[in-house]
């Protein structure tokens, strides 16, 4: 009987195709999947909600300790001028440390866990087993959010939905706490000239691999 999770640490830039890739990793392999950037999503909405300062750490860092992971709504929470705050609070210390106890708890679930990021292979879960890094050039990535937004009736604009992309990597890559990056023993896979399909197939082969050793 295993007693261990098999963990899958993905991480990668917003819009990469990692958030799909991981949720149909999970749904293959019969794992649970945790979107860790809705938990920082979430700090950032409960602030708002509750007409609180965005850059008080004290504060963030207990709406992070008292975030229960089992209410993350993905529809509530995807709203553009949530990610734009979460980017916010990411950037504090006490609110991270208090987010990853939460998500490190989660990687622990058996038979084994899917976690995407920004961080996972690096801090989170630095001994994971399989470690994904998903990138693709700025431009393919605002073109794929313009496609989205189209495709559900919302106005978009391609340059303002480009520069907003570039704003949020130069937070998340130069932050002093965790920065995006890849791990050392990462796998890189660009999706640029690829579908979600093939990145799949990619990712399911390393796993399989990972899974046999
Ligand atoms: O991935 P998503 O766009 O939902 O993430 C929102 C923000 O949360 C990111 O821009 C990033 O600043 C932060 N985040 C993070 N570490 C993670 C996941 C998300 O700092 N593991």
């Amino acid at each position: 009987m295993q007693n261990k999770a098999f963990i899958i640490a993905i991480d990668g830039p917003a819009a990469s195709g990692k958030g799909t890739l991981a949720r149909n990793l999970a749904s293959h392999y019969n794992f649970h999947h945790l979107d860790t950037g809705l938990t920082y999503r979430a700090v950032a909405k409960a602030l708002i909600d509750q007409g609180l300062a965005l850059d008080d750490e004290a504060i963030a860092a207990r709406v992070a300790q008292e975030l229960d992971l089992k209410g993350l709504d993905r529809t509530v929470l995807s709203a553009h001028e949530i990610g734009e705050a979460a980017s916010k609070v990411a950037v504090m210390p006490e609110v991270r440390r208090a987010l990853v106890e939460a998500q490190r708890k989660f990687a622990e679930n058996l038979p084994g866990t899917v976690l995407d990021g920004r961080d996972i292979g690096t801090v989170v879960c630095p001994d994971a087993p399989v470690k994904l890094y998903i990138t693709a050039s700025a431009e393919v990535r605002a073109e794929r959010r313009f496609n989205e937004m189209r495709a559900k009736n919302t106005d978009a604009d391609y340059n303002e939905i480009l520069d907003d992309l570039k704003r949020r990597d130069e937070r998340d890559m130069n932050r002093s706490a965790s920065p995006l990056k890849p791990a050392s023993d990462a796998h890189l896979i660009d999706t640029s000239k690829m579908d979600i399909e093939a990145a799949f197939l990619e990712a399911k082969k390393l796993i399989d691999a990972a899974l046999r050793s």
